[in-house]
C-alpha cells in the first residue's frame, strides 16, 4: 500500500493507472476509520481496480467554534484497517499541501447548504464541497464512494456532480451502525458512558417515524409526524435537539405535502455532552437505492 504526502507525487500515480486503463475508486474521509468507512472501502475494493483512500482532516469545513483541534485522529490505525480493507494508496496531505495559499474560490450551493445542518454550521458545505472538487481533481476517480449517513452531504456531491459536470460516478453506501442502532462515527468517542447509553434513542425516534409516515401520507399531516419524532427526542433527558427536518429526497426541499412516489429524509442533530450527533432514514419513492 503505497501512503502518499505530496500532490506531486499523487498525480505521478494517478496518471501511471490511467496509463494502465486501471479504474480508479475513490474513499474521502477524515480519518479515525471506523466500520463506517470500512463499509465504503469495501464497496470501492469491489468495483475498481485501484483503491484510493484519503485521509484528510479538512480545516475549512470546521467552524471557529467547533472541534477541528479535537477531532480524533489515529493515523497508525488508519493504516492498519486500510490495509486490511484492500486499499491501494492512501493520500494523506497536511494543511499546507492543500491549502498553500488562502481560499480565494470556493463551490457553493445556495439554498441546498443552507437548510438542515447548514443552518448550524454556516460554512461547512462550502468546505466538503471545495474540498472534495479538489480531491475529485487531484485523483480523477471514476467512482467516488459517500455515506447515507451524511445524507445532506451526500445529496450535495451528487448535485455538484451533476451541475458541474464532474466527469465521475457518485456511489451511495448505507449507513453502518452499532448493534444497538447508533450510526458509527468517529465522534462517538466524545461519549461517556452514560452518553453512549442513550445515544440510539437518536436513530429509535427517526426509525419510529419511518414506521409511521404511511399514517402522515393518510392523514396528509407532516408537520405532525415531525412533530412526534420531536417530542420522542425531547424526553431523552442528555439531549439537546439541534433540528427534526422532514425534507424531499435528494432535493432537500421543505415538505408541503406527502406522495408516495417521492423519497424523503427524515433526518435530526442533537447535541450530546460534548458531540453533535447526527442521523437521518430515508422513505418512500426508490428509497432502497444504496450499495
Ligand atoms: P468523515 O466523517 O470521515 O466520513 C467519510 C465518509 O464516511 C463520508 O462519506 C461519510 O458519510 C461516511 N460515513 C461516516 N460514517 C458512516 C457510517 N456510519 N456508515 C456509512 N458511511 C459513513 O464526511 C467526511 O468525513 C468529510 O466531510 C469529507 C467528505 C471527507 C470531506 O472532508
Amino acid at each position: 500500500m503505497l501512503w502518499i504526502r505530496s500532490k506531486s507525487l499523487l498525480k505521478e500515480h494517478v496518471q501511471g493507472f490511467r496509463r494502465q486503463g486501471k479504474s480508479i475508486g475513490l474513499v474521502p474521509t477524515m480519518g479515525y476509520l471506523h466500520e463506517g468507512h470500512e463499509k465504503l472501502m469495501q464497496v470501492a475494493r469491489r468495483e475498481n481496480d485501484v483503491v484510493v483512500l484519503s485521509i484528510f482532516v479538512n480545516p475549512t469545513q470546521f467552524g471557529p467554534l467547533e472541534d477541528f483541534a479535537a477531532y480524533p485522529r489515529d493515523l497508525a490505525r488508519d493504516r492498519r484497517v486500510a490495509e486490511k480493507s484492500g486499499v491501494d494508496l492512501v493520500f494523506q496531505p497536511d494543511k499546507e499541501e492543500m491549502y498553500p495559499t488562502p481560499l480565494e474560490v470556493t463551490v457553493e450551493a445556495g439554498r441546498m447548504e443552507t437548510v438542515l445542518c447548514g443552518r448550524s454550521r454556516p460554512g461547512h458545505f462550502r468546505g466538503v464541497l471545495t474540498v472534495v472538487s479538489k480531491l475529485f481533481h487531484l485523483v480523477e476517480p471514476d467512482r467516488a464512494y459517500f455515506g447515507q449517513k451524511d445524507g445532506q452531504q451526500l445529496a450535495l456531491i451528487q448535485k455538484m456532480v451533476e451541475d458541474l459536470d464532474f466527469p465521475v460516478e457518485i456511489v451511495p453506501v448505507e449507513t453502518v451502525r452499532e448493534e444497538d442502532g447508533l450510526a458509527k462515527s468517529s465522534r462517538n468517542v466524545y461519549l461517556t458512558e452514560e452518553e453512549r447509553r442513550v445515544a440510539p434513542e437518536l436513530y429509535r425516534a427517526l426509525s419510529w417515524g419511518k414506521a409511521h409516515w404511511q399514517d402522515a401520507l393518510y392523514t396528509s399531516d407532516p408537520a405532525r409526524l415531525v412533530h412526534e419524532v420531536e417530542k420522542r427526542l425531547q424526553a431523552v433527558p442528555l439531549f439537546r435537539i439541534d433540528y427534526v427536518e422532514l425534507v424531499t429526497y435528494p432535493d432537500l426541499k421543505a415538505v408541503t405535502e406527502l406522495r408516495e412516489d417521492q423519497t424523503f429524509m427524515l433526518a435530526a442533530a442533537i447535541y450530546l455532552g460534548k458531540a453533535r450527533l447526527i442521523d437521518n432514514v430515508l422513505f418512500g419513492g426508490v428509497s432502497e437505492r444504496n450499495r
